[in-house]
């Protein structure tokens, strides 16, 4: 058995029919209700997801073109909900699925984060878990104070202080601390609640939490970087890691750089799932999938796509002002003037083109989702998955797809049922907690 997870922001989808097509119902009037977040998060069980991944920025972002125009006409990354309550309210309406909302290590404290996850865990009965990153733009780091986003090297590296200080106040009450015995008067033995005392570089704790151990104790972690900095910190701390991957060669190779790094942290390979992002195209049949294939190449290369993707390159590249390039400069000019030691991994993938393709041939091309050839029926993808599966011993994928019941639909009451006959996801939870869940083979 392998996992499906599903990839989602939790801000306002895509909501103009001129643009976004015409199944995007009411949502830009109804997203702030949650409503629809809940309904995706009983889709997603009902087709046994092990988890919701939920994105997360935080920043009205103007650095595209000087301006947020873009940003606040196409409501591109923002309006959105904090995924922390977010990840509470579509828990409430759900039974087994775990959630893995969002937290950036670059801005937020360890020992608040903790504290708040601990917190969810008890009021999930252990359903949450998170997915570190270390953030991409200055107008985020400006929310926070800073004058700027530190470098990808720093940012990592606080990155890991920010894991070891979480994981060790997770662990700062020792199991039997509470005793809740009526007949001393003592509720918890403040002999077995420890300091952690821990001095970093770019963040301290003394510790213990305030909060007792939630189910889990170990929060389950994901992390999303594939650069090695990324994969490091995946092997030291996290629970799974999603493979931003262009071939099957491409996620055999991390697979394989994933099993050693976990075991030179000492840790079994076994308790770590190597899942790979794509965006599947399922239709009724697979001419009707192929149709739709064209259709969507075909409207990449259209401006609002256009602009979407420059956008988007805007916001995980914060050197650039993805705005003013020209169109038609080649990717070799490009290379030659806008080197940037920081680029993160998943734009150098997009860019990893032949040199004379023009900037306008990446944008209409090339994207942060991969459908990885899964185009077809339900039937048709499932096997495809099945075989991808096979043939790399993957944990799994994380899905994105387009935003709006619609495409749910499609996944979960299509593809999900077939992949359920073929037993190649689960049909039903076995464990209680996310943790067991994602751990489960
Ligand atoms: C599937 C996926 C989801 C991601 N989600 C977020 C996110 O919600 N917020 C964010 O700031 N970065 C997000 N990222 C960015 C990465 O977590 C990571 O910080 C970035 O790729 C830079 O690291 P790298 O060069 O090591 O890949 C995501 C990346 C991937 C592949």
């Amino acid at each position: 058995m392998y996992h499906l997870a599903w990839f989602q922001g939790c801000g306002l989808p895509p909501w103009n029919p001129d643009i976004d097509g015409p199944f995007v119902g009411n949502v830009a009037r109804e997203w702030a209700t949650g409503e629809n977040f809940s309904d995706l998060a009983r889709a997603l069980e009902r087709g046994g997801f092990t988890f919701l991944l939920m994105e997360d920025t935080t920043q009205v972002d103007d650095h595209f073109g000087g301006t947020a125009e873009v940003a606040l006409k196409r409501g591109f990354f923002s309006p959105k909900h904090d995924p922390f309550p977010m990840s509470l309210k579509m828990a409430m309406a759900t039974k087994h699925i775990g959630f893995a909302p969002t937290i950036s290590s670059s801005f937020y404290h360890p020992w608040a984060a903790a504290r708040m996850l601990t917190t969810l865990d008890h009021l999930t009965d252990g359903r949450i878990g998170m997915n570190v990153v270390t953030s991409t733009q200055h107008r985020a780091a400006q929310n926070f104070g800073l004058d700027a986003l530190p470098p990808k090297e720093a940012r990592y590296e606080a990155a890991n202080e920010f894991c070891e200080i979480f994981r060790q106040l997770e662990a700062a009450w020792e199991d039997d601390a509470v005793l809740i015995d009526y007949d001393s008067g003592y509720y918890a033995d403040h002999r077995k609640v420890h300091r952690i005392d821990y001095q970093g570089k770019y963040y301290s704790s003394r510790g213990p939490l305030n909060h007792i151990p939630g189910p889990q104790r170990h929060v389950p972690m994901v992390e999303a970087g594939n650069s090695p900095a990324g994969r490091d910190l995946a092997a030291h701390y996290a629970d799974a890691i999603i493979g931003n991957c262009l071939t099957v060669d491409e996620m055999r190779e991390l697979i394989a750089d994933m099993r050693d790094r976990v075991t030179g942290h000492g840790r079994n390979p076994r308790d770590f799932k190597t899942m790979f992002l794509c965006e599947p195209i399922v239709a009724e049949s697979d001419d009707e999938a192929k149709r739709r294939h064209e259709r969507m190449t075909k409207a990449k290369s259209e401006p609002p796509a256009i602009e979407w993707m420059r956008f988007y390159l805007d916001l995980v590249t914060p050197s650039i002002d993805f705005s003013t390039l020209d169109l038609e400069m080649t990717v070799a000019d490009f290379r030659k003037s806008m080197i940037d030691p920081q680029m993160v991994s998943i734009v150098d993938k997009i860019f990893r083109v032949p040199d004379e393709m023009s900037f306008r041939e990446v944008l209409s091309t090339r994207g942060p989702m991969l459908d990885l050839g899964l185009i077809g029926s339900p039937e048709t993808v499932a096997r495809k998955m099945d075989e991808m599966m096979e043939e790399v011993g993957g944990g799994g994928f994380l899905i994105n797809a387009p935003a709006g019941r619609r495409a749910v639909v499609e996944i979960c009451d299509g593809l999900c049922p077939v992949l359920q006959r073929r037993g190649s996801i689960r049909s039903a939870y076995e464990h209680k907690t996310f943790r067991e869940n994602l751990l489960a083979y």
